[in-house]
Formats: structure tokens, sequence, C-alpha cells
């Protein structure tokens, strides 16, 4: 679903988050794990005010395993806890009930000097739209919890979930809009699926990937699409990465009149393909903005 985010939606999302924040001790900032950066809420910190955080890369079961390292030691290094997990099948997910108690450890030793029992852990999943909260919710939780409302300004009644006996969940997500004002955002949003096409040119968003994937994963794409010709000498040439597109588009028979390619189509390919992982495992960014040909795979 692709939310149109105003100002006065952005104050409205803000607001919610503020007073569930209230009743909350932890909360788990959901990130996607092929575009960290991207799925960010550019104010995030602020709107958590320092509230003790989890990150969670969602998705990891689409992202390269060797960047996903790298995005938990940059983020170890800021000093926030991190998990990649895969919440659609539950790959590690199991982790985070644990990770939110030793966020809360020494507030919780305190309370046990004081002779209180420590409660179980509350904690808030916050998101951009498409990264996987309900889906995280659900695999917490152990059964499909009601489809959550996932507009801003679309309230219901909260309820706590269980999840073991040390951790309790708020039904409804923290939902965050993504950082708009830099368009190469909404591109890389728009290559994992998570904004909807219709609302960026196909051909521009698959420019902006073939322009990600020549730079990053060179011989993959060679390999999936059959490329025979040399790698682009200059990323930042759009003729080479037209060049690119093109001679996938005839790898692919996406020919129109006059032999020429059909780039809308051949576009429609490569981001299909991308997005259903066909390409293998992808990340489209590095914590660190990296040189060109660099930061591959198998670095
Ligand atoms: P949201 O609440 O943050 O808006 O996201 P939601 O859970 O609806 O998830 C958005 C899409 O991402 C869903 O796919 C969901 O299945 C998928 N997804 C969530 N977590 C993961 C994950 O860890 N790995 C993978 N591969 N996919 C994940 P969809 O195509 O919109 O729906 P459907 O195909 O599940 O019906």
């Amino acid at each position: 679903m692709t939310i149109q985010w105003f100002p006065g939606h952005m104050t409205r999302a803000r607001r919610q988050i503020e007073e569930k924040l209230k009743l909350i001790d932890i909360a788990i900032e959901l990130l996607d794990a092929r575009v960290p950066q991207a799925s960010r809420n550019p104010m995030v910190d602020d709107i958590l005010r320092g509230k003790p955080r989890l990150i969670v890369l969602n998705k990891s079961d689409l992202a390269d395993p060797k960047a996903t390292e790298r995005w938990m030691a940059y983020f170890a290094d800021q000093g926030h806890s991190c998990v990649a997990v895969d919440s659609s099948t539950g790959t590690r997910v199991g982790e985070i009930p644990e990770k939110a108690k030793a966020l809360v450890s020494e507030k919780w030793e305190r309370m046990i000097a004081k002779g209180i029992n420590p409660r179980a852990v509350r904690a808030l999943i916050v998101g951009i739209p498409n990264v996987g909260k309900s889906t995280l919710i659900n695999r917490l939780a152990g059964r499909n919890i009601a489809a959550t409302g996932d507009r801003p300004g679309v309230t219901k009644g909260q309820q706590w979930i269980k999840v073991g006996t040390e951790m309790e969940l708020l039904d409804t997500p923290g939902i965050l809009w993504p950082k708009f004002e830099d368009q190469l955002v909404g591109y890389k949003l728009a290559m994992t699926g998570a904004i909807k096409e219709q609302i960026l040119n196909i051909e521009d968003i698959a420019f902006f990937a073939v322009k990600a994937l020549v730079g990053r994963y060179w011989e993959v794409m060679k390999e999936r699409f059959g490329l025979e010709g040399a790698p682009p000498a200059d990323i930042d040439d759009a003729d080479e990465i037209v060049r690119v597109m093109e001679e996938i588009g005839r790898k692919r028979g996406c020919l129109v009149s006059g032999a020429r390619v059909d780039l809308e189509k051949t576009s429609g390919i490569i981001l299909r393909e991308l997005r259903a992982g066909k390409l293998g495992r992808i990340t489209l960014e590095e914590p660190e903005p990296v040189s060109r040909n660099s930061g591959r795979a198998d670095d």
C-alpha cells in the first residue's frame, strides 16, 4: 500500500507514536536489510527520544549476507543492539525477546534491588510501510493478529500481545515515513517494491537498479541475463547504463519494430526478477559511502 505522506500525516503519525512511547520500555526499529538507510525514517532518533532501541534488519533472506554483516557492525558501532531476521519464515525472530530483555537489564536490576518483581518487557515495532511490521508482529505472536490499520490516522483499540513470558508487544505498530526529500531513496524503495511503481517511471526505477547492480554485482547480472559485453567503464555515464539495459532487453527478446529494444518491457523484467530474488541475495546500499565497483558480495 502506498501512502501519500503530507506534512499533516507525518505530524499525526509522530503524535501516535509518541502516545505509544509512554506505554513501552523499548522500541523495535524495523528496517529492510536490502536498503537499511533508505528504509530508515530520517527523524527516528528524534521521534524515539532516547528510548532503548533494537534495530531489526528484516527480509534478510533477500539481502546479501556479507552486506548484512557490515550493516550489523555499523549499527553496533553506533551503540545499537541489532539482529537480522526473516519474518516470513521466522528465521532468527526468536532472538528478539532475548535482545529486548538485554536492553532493559540495568533498569530491571534496579527494580529487583528495590524488591520489585520485573514484569515482561513492553515493546513497540516501528517502521515505514511495507518493511514487514505486520508480518513480524504475527510471527512473534505465533498467530494472525487482525490486519493492522496501516495508515496514519486509523486507530483501533490497542492490545498487548504476549511473546513468551518475558516480552509483550503492542498489536499496532508505529508507522513512520521514509525520507522523501532524497529522490534516490524513492527509487531504492521502488526497486524493492516498497513503493508502488505507478508513482515513479518504471524505466527510471530500472535505470537506477541497473546502475546500482552493475557497480556492485556485475558477475551476478552477467550470469542471470547472459550478458556478453564488458561492464560499463563509467557507471555515471547514463548511455552506458542504457546500453546494459538494451542488452538485457535483446537477450530477453523485448524488441519492437526496427529491432529496437522495448525499454519499458525490459524494465518490468529487471524489476520483477530483482524483487523476486531471482538475481540472488542483493543489498542496494552500503553503510559507508563506498567507492564504485567495490562492496561486492564476494569482497
Ligand atoms: P508492513 O506491515 O510493514 O506494511 O509490511 P507487511 O508485514 O505487510 O509486509 C510487506 C510485504 O513484505 C509482504 O509481502 C510480506 O509478506 C513481505 N515480508 C515481510 N517480511 C518479510 C521477510 O522477512 N522476508 C520476505 N521475503 N518477505 C517479507 P506482500 O507481497 O505484500 O504480501 P504477501 O506476498 O505476503 O501476501
